[in-house]
């Protein structure tokens, strides 16, 4: 579906967001010929830029972030030539002159605000676009996450968004929800019929979901200081991919339909109780180790970090859902920085067969696994157990495996200009509303306040390794492993 002209105004267009992922993004898609000729990008920050000024700033800073097989200087600078900078105080509403100047006044064109900046200004800078009249009936805001720090303050966000812009127009963005990999377990679950009746307690036994990184917090302690993981990762992009793991058939995939269904899971979370939150939760945070066999510095050594720091830089957590279809199957959850690899993954856990008629001794039993990989490459596999050619009768485990790259073989989208374009729409489906944002931090919160109340310290890890040995016991205890360490 083309893409009616559009204003995209991007706060904190700048900064680290902007130039790693948004600039990138907008790039691929105005170079494939998505957005409408007379399209605007405009940046927006404090620093006094020029039009060209910014432009040398895009060369150095967002440029190197854009594939080589993508990149033509033609297409860039046809992209750049489509950006304009401008410099306002974004918490001073009497500074948007030259916003006002630049934006095209027509009630019907689409203007969309993208916020990516602290979530502690998303309400001034709201406020701000309404007293200088900027909000119309096709404007959208969109907000990055964190939003918020815990439910208060998303509540708090929620509530003043809320008074400039209708929920339609509101785009909590997760970019994880634009992964291919997400929108492909949808199609797994609910475009086929092999899995669906096995999706349930009785032919489940766990799921773990896992989003491991290589990478350390590199130059974002500022901002990771005041997040660590949980904030970061488990309140929204793990707890969204366990929500599209669990939740009920949708009536469609229109976005309250999905919203509902997601929403449900959260609420079906089974609260924290104190021994669960002593049992079930591991924090850790990195200490010096190698990772791809480079040495690299514990986390108290990063550039800026405090020596002292007590950020969590891993959580696990086991989960579980009170519903008929849930009740008693663990959700493992984990997310880590610097460690062993690089992936994410959804690794459901089918339970062993009731009874064997093959004689035990010559074959290795395993129980079904169907493994949803999102990172680094998108695909599915799943392990069997089949015939040993030959004589005799001897089980072995195989893997069915599906790579979405070397079956499609199309070009693939990032999972911002997959967003990027929705916005650009106005398709809600794959955001998050704000009873959900809610519901998500109500859960998690009596984790910070745990943390708070007893003030330990995160559990040391060795950088490249799976993260705490605690991590391995809260699934071990269960009888157990993570897929990784199995
Ligand atoms: C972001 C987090 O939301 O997701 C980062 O703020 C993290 O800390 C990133 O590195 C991971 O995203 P991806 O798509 O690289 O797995």
């Amino acid at each position: 579906m083309a893409l009616s002209d559009f204003d995209l105004v991007l706060f904190g267009g700048g900064g680290d967001l902007s130039m790693r992922k948004l600039i990138p993004a907008l790039y691929a898609r105005h170079r494939a010929g998505d957005l409408p000729p007379s399209a605007q990008i405009i940046c927006v920050g404090r620093h006094p830029w020029t039009d060209k000024e910014f432009v040398e700033e895009l060369n150095q800073n967002a440029r190197p972030n854009i594939s080589e097989k993508t990149f033509t200087q033609e297409a860039w600078n046809a992209f750049c030539a489509c950006v304009r900078y401008v410099s306002l105080d974004a918490t001073d509403a009497a500074t948007y002159d030259p916003l006002i100047d630049l934006l095209r006044h027509d009630q019907d064109m689409t203007r969309v605000f993208y916020l990516a900046m602290s979530p502690s200004l998303f309400a001034s800078i709201c406020k701000n676009l309404h007293q200088r009249g900027l909000v119309t009936d096709s404007s959208r805001v969109v907000l990055e996450k964190p939003l918020g720090r815990d439910l208060a303050s998303a509540k708090q966000i929620n509530l003043e968004v809320g008074k400039v812009f209708k929920e339609s127009q509101i785009f909590r963005i997760d970019h994880y929800l634009g992964k291919e990999a997400v929108q492909n377990l949808l199609a797994l679950r609910f475009g086929n019929v092999l899995f669906e009746p096995l999706w349930r307690r009785e032919w489940i036994s766990d799921v773990q979901i896992t989003i491991a990184e290589e990478l350390g917090v590199g130059n974002r302690m500022g901002y990771y200081e005041t997040s660590g993981a949980l904030r970061d990762m488990l309140q929204n992009h793990l707890l969204q991919l366990l929500c599209i793991t669990a939740m009920e058939p949708p009536l469609s995939v229109t976005p309250d339909a999905v919203r509902d269904e997601k929403l449900k899971v959260l609420h079906s979370l089974k609260p924290f109780t104190p021994t669960t939150l002593a049992r079930n939760v591991v924090r850790g945070q990195y200490r010096a180790g190698h990772v791809e066999g480079k040495p690299v510095p514990a986390y108290r050594a990063e550039n800026s970090a405090n020596p002292d720091s007590t950020t969590e830089t891993f959580v696990a957590v086991k989960a579980e859902i009170d519903t008929w279809r849930w009740a008693g199957v663990p959700f493992y959850l984990r997310t880590g920085k610097r460690m062993a690899d690089q992936l994410a993954e959804i690794v459901v856990r089918f339970k062993s067969i009731p009874h064997s008629i093959f004689a035990q001794s010559n074959s290795s039993f395993q129980p079904n696994c169907l493994v949803i990989r999102l990172q680094p490459d998108d695909g599915l596999q799943l392990n069997l157990m089949a015939k040993t050619p030959g004589d005799g009768m001897r089980l072995k485990p195989v893997e069915l495996e599906l790579d979405f790259a070397e079956t499609f073989k199309t070009p693939r989208m990032d999972a911002y200009e997959r967003l990027l374009l929705d916005v650009l729409r106005g398709h809600l489906t794959l955001f998050m509303r704000a009873d959900e944002l809610e519901a998500a931090w109500e859960w998690v919160e009596p984790i910070l306040r745990h943390w708070e109340q007893e003030g330990n310290e995160p559990i040391p890890y060795t950088s490249g390794s799976w993260g705490p040995a605690a991590a391995s016991a809260l699934i071990g205890r269960d009888g157990l492993q993570w897929r990784e360490e199995a």
